[in-house]
């Protein structure tokens, strides 16, 4: 697969909206951990590397901001505003979130626990990791 957009079910109702997801289901991997970030202050970016194993789903639960990935070769930059999708990251992608809106609220789905010996923080390194 590569890096895409994917919805998820959106139940709309008077009383509020209700979006969910499971894992090896909405989304191709058995969650391992989740994380968020908050609290951004402008112009911040954050997440610029790569990870040899780990894939992610990233939510904008609030607000919004964008997300740029690359494999190596292209690059794109998805925008996440919305709660009922998120962008599915692939393993070996760099990717890089910008742009927060002020009090957004991000969501991450991890398919591995934290290990510091997953990233590539290096972008030459993520290359010649690619090549
Ligand atoms: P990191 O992924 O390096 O964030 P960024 O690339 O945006 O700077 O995470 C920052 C630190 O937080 C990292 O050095 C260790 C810690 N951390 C954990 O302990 N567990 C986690 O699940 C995450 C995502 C980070």
């Amino acid at each position: 697969m590569k890096a895409e957009i994917i919805d998820l079910p959106k139940y709309e109702d008077p009383r509020g909206n209700l979006s969910f997801l499971e894992e090896n289901n909405h989304i191709p991997f058995k969650i391992e951990r989740s994380f968020w970030i908050y609290d951004v202050p402008g112009g911040m970016t954050r997440g610029g590397h790569a990870f040899k194993e780990q894939q992610e789903f990233i939510i904008a639960l609030s607000g919004s901001l964008e997300v740029r990935v690359d494999d190596g070769k292209h690059s794109d930059i998805f925008t996440l505003n919305r709660s009922y999708y998120g962008l599915y990251v692939p393993k070996g992608y760099w990717r890089q979130m910008q742009n927060f809106s002020t009090n957004s609220l991000v969501m991450v789905l991890s398919s591995t626990v934290f290990s510091e010996e997953d990233y590539i923080r290096d972008y030459d390194d993520f290359l010649k990791f690619k090549n």
